[in-house]
């Protein structure tokens, strides 16, 4: 079906008109998409190597995540919450079951879940732990991302989100990643601190892996001071970084678990918080909810996108193609002036970029990829992610690994 006759350049014009500028993107416009690849509306094909920051996992237009969100959503779309639907609680048996938790909460965004889960643990911080009237505290890390909200970024240390949105929403201590010393410091100083929220790697920073044992220990630490130890895994979750969760790289079972993006295969916003009942029954009816959260068409999208994942193995594919392209990147790296590091577990990479003598070069690097076949985006002016969908394959693997190498040789 033909979309558009505009060229590319008159619907860059469009946006740029009518669209607040709230991003920053390539030049570049997308019009299909088909697993690893995107076409551009000049019919120019491209490896996607963002994957909507990971939300497509499973690759474009995973044929059975689409066929369920065109069946569920011919049939019935939306009840709200006002009603039952009859795949709602099919889908909360199905993801409970499949993580491990005996509650989820369905949202949207991955910010939604990431707000549902700092009020589940401000409202357990006061019921259950006991914390007098308003004073509960999280702690979180600096360079964290978790979403736009005005209280998400509230505890943001990046200027650009947090600049003239104040008042800051309060109780939060800040700490630095990757300390797990500083965040005993402030366990055993502080008695109000309800919960700790983390990424298990830093998504947006661009890739920060901690050290091993980081989160194990810090998982240990919440546990001797009763607070809830709350995973982000809006974007390292669902087999991006070699197993189902970054957290199961140190067996740490979360006591409250974020997950979005791509628990729709990327075809529809879907996101959850999953906990056992204990600490989710701190929810009575009217005391938290969305209207779209839940709807028959994600509960029906969500189990085909898991299905997908554990069906097609994505999970130890990303463990092979992440280490693959590692030892490659390495070895430029060693090659390459400008590409100064490579960091990252399964296929959530990012390539550090020395660019002491030119402020763009992340930029550049990321024109030239396009022109050559390669869309990737950077992330605080010096580091590329590369995240493809995880259905990559080896000689698909090695295309981009030879586009990468002439770009950053040249
Ligand atoms: C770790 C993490 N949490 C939360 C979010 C926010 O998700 P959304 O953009 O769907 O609100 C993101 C988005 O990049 C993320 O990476």
């Amino acid at each position: 079906m033909e979309v558009t006759k505009k060229s590319a350049a008159e619907l860059m014009k469009l946006e740029n008109k009518y669209g607040a500028h709230n991003y920053h993107p390539l030049p570049v416009v997308l019009s299909e998409g088909k697993g690893v690849y995107v076409w551009d509306t000049d019919k120019k094909r491209y490896y996607d190597f963002l994957s909507a920051y990971s939300a497509v996992n499973q690759g474009h237009g995973h044929p059975k995540i689409v066929d369920a969100l065109i069946r569920q959503s011919t049939r019935l779309s939306l009840t709200s919450r006002a009603f039952y639907n009859d795949r709602l609680g099919e889908y909360e048996a199905y993801i409970t079951n499949y993580f491990g938790y005996e509650k989820v909460l369905p949202m949207n965004t991955g910010a939604e879940a990431v707000e549902t889960a700092l009020k589940l643990c401000r409202k357990w911080g006061y019921e259950r732990k006991g914390i007098p009237a308003d004073q509960a505290k999280i702690v979180v890390c600096e360079q964290n991302f978790h979403g736009r909200t005005t209280t998400i970024v509230s505890f943001s240390t990046d200027p650009d989100a947090y600049t003239n949105y104040g008042p800051r929403t309060p109780g939060f201590i800040t700490i630095p990643y990757n300390d797990s010393t500083a965040l005993k410091k402030v366990l055993e100083e502080d008695p109000t601190i309800a919960g700790f929220l983390v990424e298990p790697i830093q998504g947006e920073a661009g890739a920060r892996v901690p050290d091993e044992g980081y989160l194990s220990t810090c998982a240990t630490l919440c546990k001797k001071h009763n607070v809830l130890f709350i995973a982000d895994e809006v974007q390292t979750g669902l087999a991006r970084t070699g197993k189902l969760l970054a957290c199961d790289h140190e067996n740490v079972r979360p006591d409250v678990l974020i997950l979005g993006k791509a628990l729709s295969g990327g075809v529809y916003p879907v996101s959850a918080v999953l906990a056992d009942s204990i600490y989710m029954d701190v929810f009575q009816p009217g005391q938290h909810g969305s209207t779209f959260g839940g709807n028959p068409v994600a509960a029906a999208v969500a189990i085909a996108a898991l299905e997908v994942i554990q069906k097609e193995k994505l999970a130890e594919n990303a463990t092979e193609m992440g280490a693959y392209f590692r030892q490659e990147m390495t070895q430029l790296c060693k090659e390459s002036p400008v590409a100064s590091s490579v960091r990252g577990k399964g296929l959530l990479n990012a390539l550090i970029i020395n660019n002491q003598d030119n402020k763009n070069l992340a930029w550049d690097i990321c024109i030239q990829l396009a022109e050559n076949g390669l869309l990737a985006k950077p992330t605080h002016t010096n580091i590329i992610r590369f995240a493809p969908p995880l259905v990559i394959t080896r000689p698909q693997m090695d295309e981009c690994i030879a586009i990468i190498r002439k770009v950053i040789l040249d």
